[in-house]
């Protein structure tokens, strides 16, 4: 599935739906190169828990545990992982084992060691705004999937426009 996201308020929006359609649990990596939107997508589908607030990558921390009324939702980013053992002092496999929702930017950096994701979202500059790819590899994201698709088909859904199905 593609959708071209025109803008930043595109993008948070589409976060949202998306963090709604995964119901409060499984792996999204998030692969993309340098400000392709991937904290921006990030910053909608904490909304979808009831998150308003800023949204920091954890560069140097990791990873950002948010505690929220809609669920518990980790947030890493593993754009400074030298070593994925570094995942293992921070209790990454405990916090990727929770009933939570993961939500990993550059999870190449953990490649090897993170167990396999439910949904890949692969961002690309397609100025001005920006092209979303939603691959599944589990049956929860395959159903996220499902249900975006079928969301997008509602009349007056979204205002994020489905790219085409050259791919
Ligand atoms: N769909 C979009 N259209 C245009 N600009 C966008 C879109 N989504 C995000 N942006 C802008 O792109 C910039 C980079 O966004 P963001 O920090 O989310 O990228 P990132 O992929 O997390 O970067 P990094 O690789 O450094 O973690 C921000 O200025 C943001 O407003
Ligand atoms: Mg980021």
């Amino acid at each position: 599935m593609q959708l071209r996201l025109d803008d930043e308020d595109h993008q948070v929006a589409f976060g949202e739906r998306l963090g709604r359609a995964l119901a409060g649990h499984g792996r999204v990596h998030l692969t993309g190169e340098l400000g392709t939107g991937k904290t921006t997508l990030t910053r909608g589908i904490l909304r979808a828990y009831g998150y308003r607030g800023a949204v920091k990558s954890p560069t140097y921390t990791l990873v950002e545990p948010y505690t929220l009324e809609g669920g518990l939702v980790h947030h890493f980013d593993l754009y400074r992982l030298g070593d994925p053992e570094e995942l293992e002092f921070i209790g990454g496999r405990d916090l990727l084992a929770d009933e939570a929702l993961c939500v990993i930017e550059w999870p190449e950096r953990g490649e090897g060691w993170l167990p396999v994701p439910d949904l890949v979202v692969t961002l690309a500059l397609a100025e001005p705004g920006r092209l979303a790819t939603l691959e599944a590899f589990t049956d929860h994201g395959r159903a996220v999937v499902d249900r975006l698709a079928a969301a997008s088909l509602r009349p007056g859904a979204g205002h994020d426009r489905e790219a085409g199905r050259a791919s």
